[in-house]
Order: structure tokens, then sequence, then C-alpha cells
């Protein structure tokens, strides 16, 4: 069935607008009767965040932004759903044309500018779901007019706690002008404490929400010592690393399209992304654990991830290029490595690599 779908739908939705596309996407997952996932083998099973995840692969933030489809994404077989970034009041986003694919690169570029339908709908969804079973975690931001951006994170915790698997703090977006800012040391050590501060607030009711910061992979080391060190202090559960990138690699061969103002994600991260995941995993000292983000588009980079120092791992624009096929495949090189291995989990992987990718020259 998903391979059937799949193959309809790929051709005609590479040739529309890539947010025509998208639209179109998230329609068809609305109404595509889809059974549910088979049963994934136990030995891609992982406790992470005092959650049972089925398999470490998940959807990354920015496809299900406003959660219309959370239980027709965990039946394509995803072991886990992030929905959002959700803001507290409706917004149109950035002007459009807002999103770029880079064909040759395998990338995508986007400056959405967390186009949102705000909270009200949202979790009006997922409280209907709620019941529905399944990792579904919740990404957060700040609206863009907003007077006081930390009382915003703070009042979607409160609203959403309840019905999130887990909720992440997305700090990252490069499209909302001085969001990243956020990420500077003290501003972050005053949201991350309200924002633990409400968790627990509201935890009697809601229960042991795990809360998760979501990074640019563009902070510089310095100020990657400075996010951990507080995010160990304010007692996070993990971090996301990372969001999409600002930088443009020289590699890029779609260098008019690359000129485009927004987030650079897809293949073309994967070096940096990997990089900071790794420069974070060796800094965390196994204090929480991570999920990588950034360029996966294949096993052997889900794999690389994890030993890099990913617990769980969450694709995006690696749907694009690949197709819902990547999901399987991934899972299916996960179970090889395993067996390669003589293993029976993957946490033996995870951070195998860490110091090693840290000695490597800095990627570009
Ligand atoms: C079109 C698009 C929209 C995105 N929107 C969000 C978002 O709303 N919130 C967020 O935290 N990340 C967002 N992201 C970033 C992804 O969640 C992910 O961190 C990034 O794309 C790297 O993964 P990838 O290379 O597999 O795409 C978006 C990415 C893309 C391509």
């Amino acid at each position: 069935m998903i391979g059937l779908l799949d193959r309809l739908a790929r051709p005609f939705l590479r040739a529309l607008d890539p947010e025509d596309a998208h639209g179109v996407a998230i329609k068809m997952l609305k109404f595509a009767p889809l059974p549910p996932a088979p049963r994934d083998d136990k030995r891609l099973a992982l406790r992470v965040f005092g959650l049972n995840f089925p398999n470490p692969v998940g959807i990354a933030a920015g496809f299900d932004k406003n959660a219309e489809v959370p239980d027709a994404l965990l039946r394509l077989g995803f072991g886990f759903v992030e929905v959002g970034t959700i803001t507290p009041l409706p917004q149109p986003g950035n002007p459009r044309p807002r999103l770029f694919r880079l064909d040759a690169d395998h990338g995508v570029i986007n400056r959405l500018g967390f186009n949102s339908q705000g909270a009200d709908a949202a979790l009006k969804r997922l409280v209907a779901r709620a019941a529905a079973g399944g990792i579904v975690g919740i990404n957060v931001g700040a609206n863009k007019d907003s007077a006081d951006r930390v009382a915003d994170y703070v009042q979607l915790i409160e609203r959403f706690a309840a019905v999130a698997s887990y909720v992440t703090v997305n700090i990252s977006s490069p499209n909302t002008p001085g969001l990243r800012n956020l990420q500077q040391a003290s501003v972050l050590d005053d949201l991350l404490a309200r924002v633990v501060d409400a968790r627990e607030r509201v935890a009697p009711n809601a229960g042991p929400t795990p809360v998760l910061l979501k990074i640019a992979p563009d902070l510089s080391l310095g100020d990657l010592d400075d996010v951990v060190g507080i995010a160990r202090s304010r007692r996070v559960d993990g971090m996301i690393v990372g969001n999409t990138t600002v930088a443009r690699p020289p590699s890029l061969l779609e260098t008019e399209i690359a000129k485009e103002a927004g987030g650079l994600s897809g293949r073309p991260l994967f070096p940096l992304a990997n990089r900071m995941l790794a420069e974070t995993y060796v800094r965390v000292e196994d204090v929480f654990p991570l999920i990588g983000a950034g360029g996966i588009d294949s096993g052997a980079t889900a794999l690389a991830k994890i030993r890099a120092g990913a617990s769980l791992v969450q694709v995006y624009s690696g749907l694009v290029f690949s197709g819902l096929g990547l999901i399987a495949a991934i899972k299916n090189a996960l179970l090889e490595a395993l067996g390669d291995d003589g293993q029976d989990s993957l946490k033996e992987f995870i951070g195998a690599d860490a110091a090693a990718v840290t000695a490597e020259p800095w990627p570009k």
C-alpha cells in the first residue's frame, strides 16, 4: 500500500510547486485508507526519555505543522512523529515562494517563517486523537510579533503537555528574525528555567512530559559549550541536533537557488549536522539522550547519526528525494548492522564514533 501510494504520487508531486506538493501530500495522508504499520522487529525498540519507541526513525518537525496527520504518519512506519512548529496565535509566515528544492544537491531551502494555524486548531486535533497511542512530540515556537517570546513557550508547554509525548522547544529556526538569539546563554538560562518550571507546574495533571531543546547547527563551539551547560543545569530531558543551516556549502551544484534566503536541509546539511551532533554528544556526557536530524537519506546516514551520538533520528528532506521507502530502508539497514555486529540492541552503536567524528577536519 505504501509502495503503491509512493509510486503513484511521487512523479505527480515532483511536478508541482514544492509548497503545493506538500499541501497535496498532507491531504493524501488525511484521506488514504492506510492499514496500521506492521510490528517492528524487537531489536529496533529503544527506551528513550522514559518513552518506549518501537523504532528510532521519526519524522522531523515542519512536515505536519498543524497536527493534521500524526496517526497517518505513524501508520507509515515512523517510530515517532514530531508535529509543529506550533505558535500560540495563527500567523501566515513569509510571502510565497518560500520553499525551494535543490534537485541536483538533494537539498531543500525553506523560509516558511512558522506559518501556523495556531495553538487552538492544533490542540483540538491532538485532544481528539489523544487515546490513539503512538509517540507524538509537539514542537513549539514563538509568534513573530510576540511581545514576550519566553511567555509564548511557557504558555504552549502548559497547554500541550497533557497531549504531548514530549515537547520540543524550538529556538533554532532561522526564519523568525531574532529567534535564534534565544540560544544566547543569559536568555537561554531564563527560558529553560521558566519552561521546565511550567512543565513541573502542570505535571500533576499532564504527567512528566519530557522537554527537549532543538538547536541550530550554526552555533559556534563556544556557544555550544554554553548551551549544553545550561541544558544540563536546567535539566532538560534531551536535545535535537539540529535545525536547518544558514550556511551554503561550497559544494552546492544549484548555485542560483542556493542564493535564496532561508534554512538549508537535506543531503548538503549532513556533514555539518553530524559534526555538531558528535560535538554535542561529547559535551553531554550521557546526561541526556540526543535526537539526530539533518541530511539523513539512507540507512548508512541514519546509522552514522546513531554512531555520532543519536539515540533516535528524524528525517524530512530525504523523504522528498527518496520517497516513503526511506523509512523501511533505514530500518532494514539498522537490522542488518545489528546482525553483522552480533548485537541485539541499537544501544551499542550510540555515540560509538562521536570522538572520532570530532577529530576530523571541520566540514566545509
Ligand atoms: C520545509 C521545512 C519546514 C520545516 N519546518 C520546521 C519547523 O516548523 N520547526 C522545526 O523545528 N524544524 C523545521 N524544519 C527543520 C526540520 O525539522 C529538520 O530539523 C531539518 O530539515 C533537517 O533535517 P532534514 O535534512 O532531514 O530535512 C523544517 C524543514 C523543512 C525542510
